[in-house]
C-alpha cells in the first residue's frame, strides 16, 4: 500500500536517473477537466526538471467525452491501463450535456465509480488547509478558520454508492451496506495518517439511526485499540456538518463512509475559500492510486481559459509525494502555489473585490515561475543544521 505520510525526503540528485522516470496515465473527462490536467502536466515538467526526475504521459477516455466517442463512460482495456502506470491524473466528470433521470441511458460518474471500484480505491484523502493569504476568501470568520488543517478520509468503494439500487415503476431504493473488513481497513488506514498528524481521528457516522453506521462505530472502536496514542472521537455526522462550520480546528482526522465524506468534504472545501483549491487522492489497495480536485468539471467555465488549476496542481503534488515518492519536488509545488498566492496571483474564483483575476494560463505561469525561485530539494536534515 501506498504510504499517506512517505515525506522523508529520498536522495534528490539533481540530475535524470532512469528509476525516476514514471509514467503516469492523464484522464482529462469533462468540462474544465482538459484545461485543469494541462496546467498540472506544465508544473510537473518544471519541478520534474528543477529535481531530476521525468513524467511521461498515456492519455485515456473517461466520462461523458467516452460517452460521446463510445457510447459507454470508460473505454475498454482502461483500467488494466492504469494498473500498467504508477498513478493516475484525473480532470473531472460529468456536466449538463449528459445529466438523464433515465436508468438506461450512460452516465458519466458511472465510469469514474468503476474505476474505483476496479482500482479498489478505497481510501479518499483530501487535506483541507486554509492559505492564510486567502483566509478572507471564506464566508467563515477568518478567526474561526484561521489554522484550519483537516484530513478527511473518506470510504470510497462502498455504502450507498455501491449498493443495491432499483427503480421500479414509482419507487426507487438504494442500500447502504458495509462490511467489517471493508470498514477497518478505512479506519485503518485512517488512524496510520492520524498518527503522522496531530493524532486525533474523529469517526463520523449516524448510529443513531443506522444499522451500517452502527457497525462502523463498533469496528471503529475496535480498530482503536491498536493505536494508543492516537485518540478517537465518536461524532454523528449531522453534528459533524454543524461543528465544521463552528469550529473547524478542533478536526485533525476524520474517517467517514462514501455518502457522508462526499458532503462534508464539499462543505470543509468552503472553510478555505474556494472548492478550487482543493486536492485529493484515492489510494489503491493494489499499489496504483487515482489523484483529482475536488472540484467537478464546472461546466459553465469550460473552454474559457478561467478555472482555477491550483486543485489539480496540488493533486498532482500528492501523487508526486505518495506514487512517485517525489516528496521533496511535492513539497516544492505545494510552496511555489502559496508564494504565488502571497504574491497576490488569484484566478476569478478567490480574487476579492476589485483584485485583477487571472486566467488558467496566467495563473500556472505563476506558479512555475514561483517554483524557479524554490531551491534544490536539500540533503535531508538540512532545516536542522546550524548557521
Ligand atoms: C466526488 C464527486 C463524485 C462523487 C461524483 C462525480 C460521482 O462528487 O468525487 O466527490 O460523488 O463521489
Ligand atoms: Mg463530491
Amino acid at each position: 500500500m501506498v504510504s499517506a505520510q512517505g515525506r522523508e525526503a529520498g536522495s534528490d540528485a539533481p540530475t535524470l536517473d532512469a528509476e525516476r522516470a514514471y509514467r503516469v496515465m492523464l484522464l482529462p473527462g469533462d468540462g474544465v477537466g482538459p484545461e485543469i490536467v494541462a496546467a498540472a502536466k506544465q508544473v510537473v515538467a518544471a519541478v520534474g526538471a528543477r529535481f531530476g526526475f521525468a513524467v511521461t504521459y498515456e492519455q485515456g477516455l473517461l466520462g461523458g467525452c467516452a460517452i460521446d466517442a463510445i457510447g459507454k463512460p470508460m473505454e475498454d482495456g482502461l483500467v488494466e491501463r492504469c494498473r500498467a502506470c504508477d498513478a493516475v491524473l484525473l480532470g473531472a466528470v460529468g456536466g449538463p450535456r449528459w445529466d438523464t433521470t433515465d436508468p438506461h441511458k450512460p452516465r458519466p460518474e458511472q465510469g469514474l465509480l468503476d474505476m474505483r471500484k476496479h482500482l479498489e480505491l478505497f481510501a479518499n484523502l483530501r487535506p483541507v488547509k486554509c492559505f492564510a493569504s486567502l483566509a478572507g476568501n471564506s464566508s467563515l470568520k477568518p478567526e474561526v478558520i484561521a489554522g484550519t488543517d483537516i484530513m478527511v478520509v473518506r470510504e470510497l468503494t462502498g455504502g450507498v454508492y455501491f449498493g443495491k439500487r432499483e427503480r421500479r415503476a414509482d419507487s426507487a431504493y438504494d442500500t447502504m451496506a458495509y462490511s467489517e473488513a471493508e470498514v477497518e481497513r478505512l479506519v485503518e488506514y485512517a488512524f496510520q495518517v492520524a498518527g503522522g498528524r496531530r493524532k486525533l481521528v474523529h469517526s463520523v457516522d449516524k448510529a443513531n439511526v443506522l444499522e451500517s453506521s452502527r457497525l462502523w462505530r463498533a469496528v471503529a472502536t475496535r480498530v482503536a485499540e491498536a493505536y494508543p496514542d492516537v485518540e478517537l472521537r465518536h461524532m454523528l455526522v449531522d453534528n459533524t456538518a454543524m461543528q465544521l462550520i463552528r469550529e473547524p480546528r478542533q478536526f485533525d482526522v476524520i474517517a467517514t463512509e462514501n455518502l457522508f465524506g462526499d458532503i462534508l468534504s464539499d462543505e470543509a472545501a468552503m472553510l478555505t475559500g474556494s472548492i478550487g483549491m482543493l486536492p485529493s487522492a484515492s489510494i489503491g489497495a493494489g499499489g496504483v492510486s487515482l489523484y483529482e480536485p475536488i472540484h467537478g468539471s464546472a461546466p459553465d467555465i469550460a473552454g474559457q481559459g478561467v478555472v482555477n488549476p491550483c486543485a489539480t496542481i496540488l493533486s498532482a503534488a500528492l501523487m508526486l509525494d505518495l506514487s512517485l515518492g517525489e516528496s521533496a519536488a511535492a513539497r516544492a509545488v505545494e510552496s511555489a502555489v502559496e508564494t504565488a498566492l502571497e504574491q497576490g496571483a488569484r484566478t476569478a474564483d478567490i480574487a476579492g473585490p476589485g483584485e485583477p483575476a487571472l486566467g488558467s494560463a496566467e495563473m500556472t505561469a505563476r506558479i512555475v515561475a514561483a517554483l524557479s525561485r524554490v531551491g534544490r530539494a536539500e540533503p535531508a536534515g538540512a532545516g536542522q543544521e546550524p548557521r
